[in-house]
Protein backbone atom coordinates (compact mmCIF):
# COMPACT_ATOMS: atom_id res chain seq x y z
CA UNK A 1 0.00 0.00 0.00
CA UNK A 2 1.26 3.49 -1.12
CA UNK A 3 2.23 5.54 2.13
CA UNK A 4 1.33 9.40 2.44
CA UNK A 5 3.64 10.54 4.52
CA UNK A 6 5.48 13.49 3.06
CA UNK A 7 9.54 13.53 3.34
CA UNK A 8 10.43 17.18 4.74
CA UNK A 9 13.95 18.51 4.08
CA UNK A 10 15.20 22.13 5.71
CA UNK A 11 17.98 23.67 3.74
CA UNK A 12 18.73 27.20 2.57
CA UNK A 13 19.35 29.08 -0.78
CA UNK A 14 19.80 32.61 -1.41
CA UNK A 15 16.65 34.46 -3.08
CA UNK A 16 17.52 38.11 -4.04
CA UNK A 17 20.77 38.34 -2.37
CA UNK A 18 19.58 36.87 0.90
CA UNK A 19 20.23 33.98 2.37
CA UNK A 20 16.61 32.02 2.76
CA UNK A 21 15.45 28.76 4.78
CA UNK A 22 13.22 26.11 2.80
CA UNK A 23 11.42 23.65 5.11
CA UNK A 24 8.56 20.92 3.87
CA UNK A 25 8.11 18.60 1.01
CA UNK A 26 11.26 19.46 -1.41
CA UNK A 27 9.32 18.27 -5.00
CA UNK A 28 7.10 21.79 -4.43
CA UNK A 29 7.56 24.20 -7.45
CA UNK A 30 9.82 26.61 -6.51
CA UNK A 31 6.94 28.87 -7.81
CA UNK A 32 4.77 27.98 -4.84
CA UNK A 33 7.19 28.42 -2.44
CA UNK A 34 7.95 31.88 -4.10
CA UNK A 35 4.08 33.04 -4.15
CA UNK A 36 2.34 31.23 -1.61
CA UNK A 37 5.24 31.35 1.29
CA UNK A 38 7.05 34.15 0.53
CA UNK A 39 4.37 36.62 -1.13
CA UNK A 40 7.10 37.22 -3.78
CA UNK A 41 3.70 37.45 -6.30
CA UNK A 42 5.87 39.18 -8.89
CA UNK A 43 6.57 36.07 -10.62
CA UNK A 44 3.30 34.38 -12.10
CA UNK A 45 1.69 31.22 -13.07
CA UNK A 46 0.86 30.96 -16.61
CA UNK A 47 0.44 27.12 -17.51
CA UNK A 48 2.33 24.83 -15.06
CA UNK A 49 3.78 23.02 -17.70
CA UNK A 50 7.06 24.75 -18.90
CA UNK A 51 5.26 25.70 -21.95
CA UNK A 52 4.21 29.82 -21.34
CA UNK A 53 7.24 31.17 -19.84
CA UNK A 54 5.26 33.31 -17.10
CA UNK A 55 7.13 31.97 -14.29
CA UNK A 56 10.72 32.92 -15.44
CA UNK A 57 13.45 32.98 -12.86
CA UNK A 58 17.24 32.77 -12.78
CA UNK A 59 18.75 30.15 -11.07
CA UNK A 60 22.69 30.87 -11.39
CA UNK A 61 21.95 33.55 -14.00
CA UNK A 62 20.09 31.28 -16.16
CA UNK A 63 16.33 31.58 -17.16
CA UNK A 64 14.51 29.20 -15.36
CA UNK A 65 10.60 27.78 -15.43
CA UNK A 66 9.75 27.66 -11.57
CA UNK A 67 6.95 25.82 -12.34
CA UNK A 68 8.02 22.41 -12.90
CA UNK A 69 11.37 23.40 -10.85
CA UNK A 70 11.57 21.58 -7.41
CA UNK A 71 12.98 23.52 -4.69
CA UNK A 72 14.95 20.95 -3.88
CA UNK A 73 17.03 22.00 -7.47
CA UNK A 74 17.94 25.39 -6.31
CA UNK A 75 19.16 24.39 -2.75
CA UNK A 76 22.47 25.92 -2.12
CA UNK A 77 21.84 28.05 -5.46
CA UNK A 78 21.10 31.65 -6.35
CA UNK A 79 17.76 32.55 -7.35
CA UNK A 80 16.66 35.88 -8.82
CA UNK A 81 13.03 36.97 -8.92
CA UNK A 82 11.54 39.91 -10.98
CA UNK A 83 11.49 41.81 -7.07
CA UNK A 84 15.33 41.52 -7.45
CA UNK A 85 16.32 41.83 -10.64
CA UNK A 86 16.82 45.17 -10.82
CA UNK A 87 19.70 45.51 -8.38
CA UNK A 88 21.45 44.39 -11.33
CA UNK A 89 22.94 46.92 -14.45
CA UNK A 90 21.22 44.61 -16.77
CA UNK A 91 17.97 44.02 -15.17
CA UNK A 92 18.04 47.49 -14.28
CA UNK A 93 18.33 48.24 -17.83
CA UNK A 94 16.11 45.89 -19.33
CA UNK A 95 13.55 47.73 -16.75
CA UNK A 96 14.04 50.84 -18.03
CA UNK A 97 13.87 50.34 -21.59
CA UNK A 98 10.60 48.28 -20.91
CA UNK A 99 9.12 51.66 -19.11
CA UNK A 100 10.56 54.01 -22.00
CA UNK A 101 9.17 51.50 -25.26
CA UNK A 102 5.75 51.13 -23.31
CA UNK A 103 6.26 47.51 -23.55
CA UNK A 104 3.38 46.27 -21.21
CA UNK A 105 0.11 45.71 -22.30
CA UNK A 106 -2.07 43.57 -19.65
CA UNK A 107 1.25 42.45 -18.09
CA UNK A 108 0.91 38.97 -17.26
CA UNK A 109 3.62 37.60 -19.08
CA UNK A 110 5.82 40.69 -18.38
CA UNK A 111 8.39 39.95 -15.14
CA UNK A 112 8.85 36.07 -17.18
CA UNK A 113 9.75 38.42 -20.36
CA UNK A 114 12.23 40.83 -18.40
CA UNK A 115 13.80 37.82 -16.74
CA UNK A 116 14.30 36.10 -20.08
CA UNK A 117 15.71 39.30 -21.56
CA UNK A 118 18.26 39.80 -18.78
CA UNK A 119 19.41 36.49 -18.72
CA UNK A 120 19.84 36.81 -23.00
CA UNK A 121 21.75 40.28 -21.90
CA UNK A 122 23.77 39.01 -19.37
CA UNK A 123 25.40 36.35 -21.84
CA UNK A 124 25.11 38.08 -25.10
CA UNK A 125 25.85 42.04 -24.71
CA UNK A 126 24.58 42.74 -28.62
CA UNK A 127 22.23 39.99 -29.74
CA UNK A 128 20.82 39.58 -33.36
CA UNK A 129 16.68 39.19 -34.24
CA UNK A 130 18.03 35.92 -33.88
CA UNK A 131 19.54 35.53 -31.17
CA UNK A 132 16.41 37.40 -29.34
CA UNK A 133 13.91 34.92 -31.26
CA UNK A 134 15.98 31.69 -30.06
CA UNK A 135 16.04 33.20 -26.38
CA UNK A 136 12.57 34.82 -26.05
CA UNK A 137 10.60 32.12 -28.02
CA UNK A 138 9.40 30.13 -24.86
CA UNK A 139 7.98 33.25 -23.92
CA UNK A 140 4.39 33.53 -24.54
CA UNK A 141 2.36 37.21 -24.74
CA UNK A 142 -1.63 36.82 -25.63
CA UNK A 143 -1.46 40.64 -26.45
CA UNK A 144 1.43 40.38 -28.71
CA UNK A 145 3.93 42.93 -27.64
CA UNK A 146 6.42 41.29 -29.44
CA UNK A 147 7.83 43.60 -31.42
CA UNK A 148 8.45 46.34 -28.44
CA UNK A 149 9.55 43.63 -26.55
CA UNK A 150 12.29 43.20 -29.63
CA UNK A 151 13.13 47.07 -29.58
CA UNK A 152 13.25 46.66 -25.94
CA UNK A 153 15.94 44.28 -25.49
CA UNK A 154 17.93 46.32 -28.55
CA UNK A 155 17.65 49.68 -26.33
CA UNK A 156 18.71 48.08 -23.28
CA UNK A 157 21.79 46.41 -24.93
CA UNK A 158 22.33 49.51 -26.23
CA UNK A 159 22.43 51.47 -23.02
CA UNK A 160 24.52 49.15 -21.50
CA UNK A 161 27.02 49.68 -24.25
S1 LIG B 1 3.69 28.86 -15.71
FE1 LIG B 1 5.69 28.09 -15.93
S2 LIG B 1 6.04 28.08 -18.07
FE2 LIG B 1 3.94 28.62 -17.86
S1 LIG C 1 1.27 41.88 -21.99
FE1 LIG C 1 -0.56 40.72 -21.83
S2 LIG C 1 0.12 38.66 -21.95
FE2 LIG C 1 1.86 39.81 -22.44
Amino acid sequence: MASDIRQTERFAFTLNGREVTFEGDPSMPLLWFLRDTLALTGTKFGCGVAMCGACTVHVDGAATRSCVLPVDAVRGMSVTTIEGVADTAVGRAVQEAWVDLNVVQCGYCQSGQIMSASALLSDKHAPTDADIDAAMSGNICRCATYLRIKAAIHQAAKALG
